[in-house]
């Protein structure tokens, strides 16, 4: 839905040591793709673990409006009558996707080979945020778009009647891009390739092939080199979504913090192109032991024991490592700030066209909160004031992100004055129980 109907603020006071089991929901791309390859299968899919997160609700009413029958039969328990591959028809309204870039382009890029016309708008956040970086491939399939100056929601996407297939080359690491040419790919005659320098999250190829599609991964001079052969049938399928580890990263740096914390966070992702803060952290002189490793899901997971670490110290992320932790800067530059030292984080300029300006808003959020920040295009460091350090004492705007609401609200249990947030409704978006387990932890979060 666009909006989040009235600004709730919150505040977080410090607090005692956190203890117990930290059970965060579903993961949220894998929610998306869950409902969005389920609705291009012939058949029906279920799906268990979903995440009930706005976002995902919202791409849920998209494939409804598609022509796919979704129904919730109870918590995380949903089902998706898919209409096959080129089997959607055409929207009676504007698909409205609430703040989810994710829900937008990937939705985007699988209507964009079949001949009808959607239009697509979202929140202010999601307005504010480029398209072409999903439209730009798609025009190559025959896809037109027409939105806003410089890409901007809303924008009405006319699918293509005969789709050509695409060998493109991504001039941007993104998950998004990625997964909205495959999707658009999908309905294409022929072998569409998508070429990857760098490598991002991997979930539409892995479903893909659970979905039965032919898709194969080789990797060349360029880098990944990912070919899908078109207009395969999709067969129904049964999935089991892991926990979400980036919402993990928020108990898990809070347990880091917070004097005393020893804490259980189950199922975290060890996916390779998702674990990048886990490895940060343990750099820095994270207390964090990685037990009982199983597969979830299809994904390589971990129990994780968390214990509150007072010696960390500030590094160098490498820039490299950006993709696979590109949703857990603000929570890390959280971090950084109760460490020892500089961390600089470089090469994050991606950062500034996520739900927020994601530099913009940590930097000036933590420096109302006491903390030296160095920024650039591109680049984040933070001065370290070591464990307990963080004056805190300050509101912190969220300009509709919930990563920044959520980074804020753990900030304010281990500073030294409590730290509020202007607006926290966001955080429905993709963790609406993180009030209740951070509170059943032992945080002191409240509302006003
Ligand atoms: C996502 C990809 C990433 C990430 C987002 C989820 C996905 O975005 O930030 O939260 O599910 O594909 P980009 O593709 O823009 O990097």
């Amino acid at each position: 839905m666009s909006g989040h109907g009235d600004a709730q603020p919150m505040t977080s006071a410090k607090c005692g040591p956190l203890r117990g089991t930290a059970a965060v929901p579903g993961d949220k791309s894998i929610s998306h793709r869950a409902l969005i390859f389920g609705a291009m299968a012939v058949g029906e899919t279920k799906i268990t673990g979903l995440l009930e997160g706005q976002d995902v609700l919202d791409t849920a009413r998209a494939m409804r409006a598609f022509g796919a029958d979704v129904v919730q039969h109870g918590a995380g328990s949903w089902s998706v009558h898919g209409v096959g591959v080129g089997g959607f028809m055409e929207p009676a309204d504007v698909i409205d996707c609430g703040n989810s870039g994710t829900g937008v382009r990937l939705i985007m890029g699988c209507m964009a080979t079949t001949a009808m016309t959607a239009t697509f708008t979202g929140d202010a956040s999601l307005r504010k945020r480029p398209m072409g970086r999903v439209t730009d491939p798609l025009s190559l399939f025959g896809t037109q778009a027409y939105g806003r100056k410089g890409g901007r929601l809303p924008m009405t996407v006319v699918g293509a009647a005969t789709p050509v297939p695409v060998r493109y080359a991504l001039p941007v690491a993104s998950a998004q891009v990625k997964s909205a040419v495959l999707l658009a790919g999908l309905n294409a005659p022929g072998e569409t390739v998508v070429i990857e320098r760098e490598p991002t999250r991997d979930h539409s190829e892995r479903m893909l092939l659970g979905f039965g599609a032919e898709l194969s991964v080789e990797q060349g001079p360029e880098g990944h080199v990912i070919t899908l052969k078109g207009r395969p049938e999709l067969r129904p399928q049964t999935v089991a979504v892991p926990r979400d580890p980036s919402s993990a990263a928020f108990p898990t740096c809070a347990a880091l913090i917070v004097e005393g914390s020893d804490i259980l966070v189950p199922g975290v992702s060890q996916n390779l192109t998702r674990n990048g803060l886990y490895i940060t952290l343990a750099e820095m002189g994270a207390q964090i032991e990685f037990l009982n490793p199983r597969e979830e899901g299809g994904e390589p997971v971990a129990d994780l024991r968390v214990r509150f670490s007072d010696d960390m110290r500030g590094i160098e992320v490498p820039p490299d490592r950006a993709p696979s932790m590109i949703d857990e800067y603000p929570i890390l530059s959280v971090v950084a700030a109760f460490a020892t030292g500089r961390t600089v984080m470089r090469g994050v300029k991606e950062l500034r066209v996520k739900e927020s300006d994601r530099i913009d808003a940590m930097a000036r959020g933590l420096e109302a909160c006491g903390v030296r920040i160095e920024e650039d295009e591109d680049t984040l460091i933070v001065h370290g004031m070591g464990a307990g350090g963080m004056p805190g004492g300050a509101v912190c705007a969220t300009h509709l992100d919930h990563r920044i609401a959520m980074s804020f609200l753990i900030a304010g249990m281990a500073a030294k004055a409590a730290v509020s947030v202007d607006d926290a409704s966001p955080i429905v978006t993709s963790f609406p129980i993180f009030e209740g387990l951070m509170n059943g932890l032992g945080a002191a979060i409240r509302r006003g």
